[in-house]
């Protein structure tokens, strides 16, 4: 049945940002994030701690975090691939950190420079030091339906990843459809695979719009349990080891279909839309909303 409530993972400012080739400053990424948290978001990846020279775009990360003002009730996190960046996350002040791995090989080294094997050795460590600092840790899994290398993805393969980042210590796992290659079919065949492992709180799907898939994915993911949606404001991102992946489902065309299906997010449209507007300006990019766009042309 489907949920009351869904709980949006607001990943703009990092996965949205990660792949503009433009430097973004870190006043324009926390102005972002200020006026996503006053949209109602309760959670907003910020920003993430990995080698620099990989991704640019993220290399002040620092600075975005510690230049939040931070608002009661939101979780501020980041990605962390390594204790390295486990380490910097912490000093920076990031509430919690997101781990992640992918259910294709290929993917794995081009995105990590290591098997799927050696990303989990990576995670141990993180997933040690968190518990003791008190920080939640958040799992991701790539490419769950298709991979730019690979090809169809095994559904049995995610629900095996999945479980593992479940067992090491990740209150939740994020399913990433990294291509969005997906269609409803293909998301459920996939969900009902990692549902037989794990329960559908513990899940949240993430789903990129390459194909117009996201919305229809969603609603079948909701269909199936699921009440935890990753989306990106603006329907900003891509992701640089995935050639041709474009951003993230749209955060406003998510609250507008949860809105007219009666499910409660805590986000206010309006002030969604007036943040998306913001960084669309601020980085002269078209905005990937369609909702967005309706409403501003009104
Ligand atoms: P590597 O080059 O193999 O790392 O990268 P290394 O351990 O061999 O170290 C090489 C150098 O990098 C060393 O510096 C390290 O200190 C430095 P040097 O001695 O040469 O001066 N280094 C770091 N510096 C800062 N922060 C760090 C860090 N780690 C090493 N954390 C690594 C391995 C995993 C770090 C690299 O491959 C990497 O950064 N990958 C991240 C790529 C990425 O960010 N991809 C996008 C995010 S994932 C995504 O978008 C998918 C998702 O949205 C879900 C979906 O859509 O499917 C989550
Ligand atoms: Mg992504």
């Amino acid at each position: 049945s489907m949920p009351k409530k869904v709980r949006i993972v607001e990943v703009g400012p990092r996965d949205g940002l990660q792949n503009e080739a433009t430097p973004i400053s870190a006043d324009t990424k926390i102005e972002l994030i200020h006026k996503l948290s006053e949209a109602g978001h309760c959670y907003i990846e910020s920003g993430s701690f990995v080698n620099p020279k990989w991704v640019p775009q993220m290399a002040g990360s620092e600075a975005v975090f510690e230049g939040i003002q931070k608002k009661t009730g939101v979780e501020y996190a980041a990605l962390t691939p390594n204790m390295k960046g486990y380490e910097r996350a912490l000093a920076s002040g990031a509430d919690e950190v997101a781990i992640f791995a992918a259910a294709s090989e290929a993917f794995s080294q081009k995105n990590t420079n290591c098997s799927i094997a050696e990303s989990m050795e990576r995670f141990a460590p993180i997933i040690e030091a968190a518990k003791r600092d008190g920080l939640k840790v958040r799992g991701y899994v790539s490419c769950v339906v298709g991979c730019p290398y690979e090809g169809d993805i095994d559904p049995e393969k995610v629900a095996e990843i999945a479980e593992k980042l479940i067992e090491a210590g990740c209150y939740e796992v994020s399913l990433g459809d990294t291509i969005g290659v997906g269609t409803p079919a293909s998301v459920k065949t996939m969900l009902n695979a990692v549902l037989k492992k794990i329960p559908a709180e513990k899940l949240a799907v993430h789903l990129h719009d390459t194909y117009g898939q996201a919305l229809a994915n969603i609603y079948a993911s909701l269909e199936l349990g699921i009440a935890v949606v990753d989306s990106s404001v603006a329907g900003l991102g891509g992701c640089p080891y995935a050639k041709g992946a474009s951003g993230n489902v749209a955060s406003e065309d998510v609250v507008y279909m949860l809105n007219g299906l009666g499910i409660d997010t805590g986000v206010n449209l309006d002030k969604l839309i007036q943040a998306g507007d913001f960084i669309c300006k601020a980085i002269d990019r078209d905005n990937g909303s369609k909702t967005a766009k309706a409403l501003l042309a009104k």
